[in-house]
């Protein structure tokens, strides 16, 4: 008998003997649907998932994580966790149903300018440069961990504004790294439901955004065009294009990671700034992280590092 079917029985009136024998039943159901993993279990999965993307799985996570392995196993058809261990862990079908698995583990929590003030030092910076005609070449900006886009496009949309508000032509570019392919789609989307603009100002929805037929919001295209995004796991710091850039921006991704990760991973994106360029943390994401080439700037509310060279 299925869930469905056993709760549609329970929900009229019957008698309490049948109830309390069915409720057994669900019980029973429902504890054989999500089997608990063993200690040992939850080690091997939680190595699996740090030494592939970074991610620490910490034991308060334990029953969320089991869930999200048996519904795959459920869709699959295994039993056994270390059946779907093995498969997952090896050839090349593991390879892909692994990408699903990670993707699905990943958190991927956001919405347009989320943290307000960072993207605002952004565009004090950028609009400093434009006033100390500072610029050289192409402004290019990184949003690493960017989820669906939403923080790509505020980006862009900060920038864009200096751009104009200047009146300069000048060539800028945003690109956003995530490891989720389901992230990036729709990322390059770029449709979103106004629950994700709560945070943008009226006057920002009006300018870079187009609502749909649906009630949805779609960017409009001359911020699309700006912004290219690629499937990256950060962890890689090789993979990282051999470019320099102005601006690094990358929060809420580093929490998920142990602090030796952090710093290796902030080491590696120094060595991707231009001299004077930018690196945007999520505040508090890191506390005790130094480099020579970088120089915490003076702001409170924004945790930001200015690449200088040593004296
Ligand atoms: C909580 S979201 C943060 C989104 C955005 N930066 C923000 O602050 O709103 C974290 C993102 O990091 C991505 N992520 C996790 N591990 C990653 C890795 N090893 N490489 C690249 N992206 C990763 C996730 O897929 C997710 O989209």
């Amino acid at each position: 008998m299925c869930f469905q079917m056993m709760m549609c029985i329970q929900n009229r009136q019957e008698p309490d003997k049948t109830r309390g024998l069915l409720a057994g039943i669900v019980m029973a159901w429902t504890l054989r649907s999500l089997p608990s993993l063993s200690e040992e279990q939850f080690a091997q999965w939680g190595k699996l998932f740090e030494e592939r993307t970074g991610i620490q799985i910490v034991f308060q996570q334990k029953p969320w994580l089991e869930s999200q392995i048996f519904a795959r196993m459920r869709e699959l058809g295994f039993e056994r966790y270390d059946d779907y261990f093995a498969f997952v862990s090896t050839g090349i079908a593991g390879k892909l149903e692994w990408a699903l698995l990670a993707d699905k583990v990943a958190v991927k929590e956001t919405s347009f300018f989320r943290h307000r003030e960072s993207i605002e030092y952004v565009r004090r910076y950028l609009q400093q440069k434009i006033y100390q005609q500072t610029l050289s070449g192409s402004f290019d900006v990184w949003s690493v961990g960017c989820s669906t886009g939403e923080e790509p496009y505020s980006l862009a949309m900060a920038v864009n504004d200096c751009f104009e508000l200047a009146s300069l032509n000048s060539y800028y570019g945003i690109t956003g790294m995530d490891i989720s392919a389901t992230a990036l789609a729709t990322a390059r989307k770029a449709q979103y439901n106004k629950r994700r603009m709560e945070l943008a100002k009226p006057e920002e929805i009006k300018r870079y955004f187009i609502q749909r037929a649906d009630g949805s919001y779609e960017v409009v295209s001359k911020i699309r065009e700006r912004v290219c995004f690629t499937q990256t796991n950060i962890i890689n710091a090789k993979q990282l294009p051999d470019v320099k850039v102005d601006v690094i921006f990358c929060q809420n991704l580093l929490v998920y990671f142990r602090r030796w990760l952090r710093r290796d991973l902030l080491n590696a994106l120094v060595d991707r700034l231009k001299p004077g360029g930018l690196l945007v943390l999520g505040l508090g994401e890191v506390v005790d992280w130094e480099h020579p080439n970088i120089q915490r700037t003076a702001d409170d509310y924004v945790q930001a590092y200015l690449r200088v060279e040593p004296i």
